[in-house]
């Protein structure tokens, strides 16, 4: 009998102390995949306790990531800084990790473009800087700046050039549509279609582009200790600040090309599986465009949906599926065969 009252009283304490937990804790917030392209499409899903907002302020508090491709449909905790061991990035003399997490190097050029995903509704471009000391057959590089397209619209992010490092000076740079873009702590696009949010108050900034990519970036340079173990020799004017990213895509599609965007295609055979320890992908060719916002590469499909604004993403997603072609121009339009 006793011990019924005890267990009792321990049940009631239980549910006192987990409501007051409730309250003092933000409520999880609750999400949806709106990108009928994805696997989610219409689920809701709840934050973890752990990561209940979407939007943590604090760098190294996780937020709350939807991953709208995911089997099991459920929100998982993510740091919002770049992870350069994690799929989607790119980080270092270009080592990336393709959508089937095998790592790749590509090397490209320095001083060249290259286009990193290029889709019907996305192309992502990046700029290749770096330097070739005497006797080397090839340049060490790294990525400056990245471009993004989608829809009508434009925007990239730069690192500015710096002859030392400072971490007390912010290297960052935005540019939408045509115009730069001052950063404070956020700022939204008129449409909301792009989103920036400093992640620390310097170098390090969260980019989300609507319904199609969320970008973590940081600013970082060569230190004197990369320098000695990798025998870059890299100038005293110049440390070669570059970025690091790490994409998280929503809803690519199938054909998605790109030096990172093909290992996301449903039948990319990885080189690593052919007994490749360290790949270096090649593809210069393909995938070089002529500047930071072209889409002129051999293997790029971006295909510009022009009434982007009009046409809502439920819409837009369609085009995946459809076979458009601009090249025949009656009028305006585009052309589209199921
Ligand atoms: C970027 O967008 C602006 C505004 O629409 C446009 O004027 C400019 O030509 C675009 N740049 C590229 C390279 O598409
Ligand atoms: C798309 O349409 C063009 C012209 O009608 C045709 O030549 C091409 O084979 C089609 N492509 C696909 C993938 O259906």
């Amino acid at each position: 009998m006793n011990f019924f009252i005890y267990k009792c009283l321990l049940i009631i304490l239980l549910l006192c102390a987990s409501g007051v937990g409730i309250i003092f804790a933000q409520t999880p917030q609750r999400v949806t995949c709106t990108n009928r392209r994805n696997r989610c499409f219409l689920k809701t899903m709840i934050c973890p306790r752990e990561c209940p907002s979407r939007n943590s302020k604090v760098p190294k508090v996780k937020a709350c990531y939807v991953n709208c491709d995911s089997p099991i449909c459920k929100a998982e905790c993510k740091s919002r800084i770049p992870n350069c061991n994690g799929l989607g990035s790119a980080c270092y003399d270009p080592r990336l990790i393709g959508g089937d997490g095998i790592v790749f190097y590509f090397h490209g050029k320095s001083n060249e473009h290259f286009s990193l995903v290029s889709d019907s509704n996305l192309q992502i471009n990046a700029r290749f800087i770096g330097l070739r000391p005497a006797g080397r057959t090839r340049d060490y590089t790294w990525i400056q700046a990245l471009g993004v397209l989608f829809g009508t619209h434009n925007f990239s992010v730069e690192a500015k050039k710096a002859t030392t490092w400072d971490n007390n000076i912010d290297h960052l740079k935005f540019s939408y549509d045509g115009k730069e873009i001052i950063l404070q702590e956020s700022w939204n696009s008129q449409e909301n279609y792009v989103k920036l949010e400093r992640i620390s108050s310097k170098n390090s900034v969260a980019i989300s582009i609507r319904e199609a990519v969320e970008i973590a970036v940081n600013v970082v340079p060569i230190t004197t200790e990369d320098d000695r173990i990798h025998k870059y020799q890299i100038p005293s004017d110049d440390c070669f600040a570059h970025l690091e990213v790490q994409f998280r895509f929503v809803g690519l599609s199938t054909k998605v090309e790109g030096v990172l965007g093909h290992t996301y295609q449903p039948d990319f055979e990885s080189p690593a599986k052919l007994g490749v320890a360290m790949p270096v992908v090649g593809g210069e060719d393909k995938y070089r465009t002529t500047s930071l916002l072209s889409t002129d590469c051999k293997y790029c499909m971006f295909f510009p949906v022009r009434e982007f604004d009009q046409i809502q993403s439920s819409v837009a997603a369609d085009y995946g599926r459809l076979n458009c072609s601009s090249k025949l121009s009656h009028g305006n339009g585009i052309i589209c065969k199921k």
